[in-house]
């Protein structure tokens, strides 16, 4: 097996079950247009991400990390009419291009962007005391993972799923010596899910046209 087949067949499944949608295509290339890192989620993850969140009959998302809003779009389109999202970013360059391709999209309603730390953003949502999220999509940087999990725990219920993105990482995830923070980083994001009383984990590994990474899902019981 080799990743050429893993992106083969992941056009296979996008060929039978993604149809060709113009925004989303738009949201792609005015992301790579601004110069954004192309590290969005595939089109197979992105529609995982919306089957799960259809799943937990999610109305209200929390994702962490918008990057150019691919994900953020995938998520939205799970929501029902008065759903609500709300994505957390640092970099104001990214979250405008976000805000563009959302409006693009029709979603912008139904989506709020929060420019700044991930930490700190959390921090002044959870003063706020939100009514708690169904679902929270954990996708910014790597080293703070184990934080973002803590504030999941905190603004969440039973029965709401968290996803942790790139928890594989070509199998470094293994690698307790490993010399990449964002793997540590993970790993401690991991034992502290494991060892969560509330929490139900597993772990999804992903090959395909993004290569061998993978997400945990952590069900709050
Ligand atoms: N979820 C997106 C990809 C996110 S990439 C998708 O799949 O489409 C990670 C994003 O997290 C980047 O845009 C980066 O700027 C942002 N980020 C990095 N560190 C952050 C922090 N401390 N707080 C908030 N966002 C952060
Ligand atoms: C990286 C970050 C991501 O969120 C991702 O999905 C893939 C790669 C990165 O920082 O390299
Ligand atoms: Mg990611």
């Amino acid at each position: 097996m080799t990743p050429d087949q893993w992106a083969a067949v992941d056009h296979y499944f996008e060929s039978l079950f993604i149809p060709s949608d113009p925004i989303l295509s738009a949201a792609l290339d005015a992301s790579a247009a601004a110069e954004l890192p192309s590290i969005q989620v595939s089109p197979n993850q992105g529609s995982l991400l919306h089957v799960l969140a259809r799943t937990v009959n999610a109305r209200r998302i929390l994702e962490i990390g918008t990057l150019g809003g691919y994900s953020t779009i995938w998520l939205a389109r799970a929501l029902p009419n008065d759903g609500h999202l709300i994505s957390l970013e640092l970099d104001p360059k990214h979250a405008a291009v976000a805000q563009q391709n959302l409006e693009r999209a029709g979603v912008s309603s139904q989506v709020e962007i929060r420019i700044g730390r991930a930490s700190d953003s959390l921090e002044k949502l959870y003063a706020e005391k939100p009514a708690p999220f169904d679902l929270v999509f954990i996708d910014a940087d790597k080293q703070s993972s184990k934080e973002y999990v803590d504030w999941s725990l905190r603004m969440t219920r039973p029965g709401s799923l968290i996803i942790v993105d790139n928890v594989i990482r070509k199998g470094e995830v293994i690698n307790a010596a490993s010399a990449d923070d964002r793997v540590h980083g993970i790993r401690r994001a991991l034992d502290a899910m494991a060892s969560e009383p509330r929490l139900v984990c597993t772990g999804v590994q992903t090959v395909g046209s993004k290569g061998y990474d993978g997400f945990a899902l952590a069900w709050v019981k």
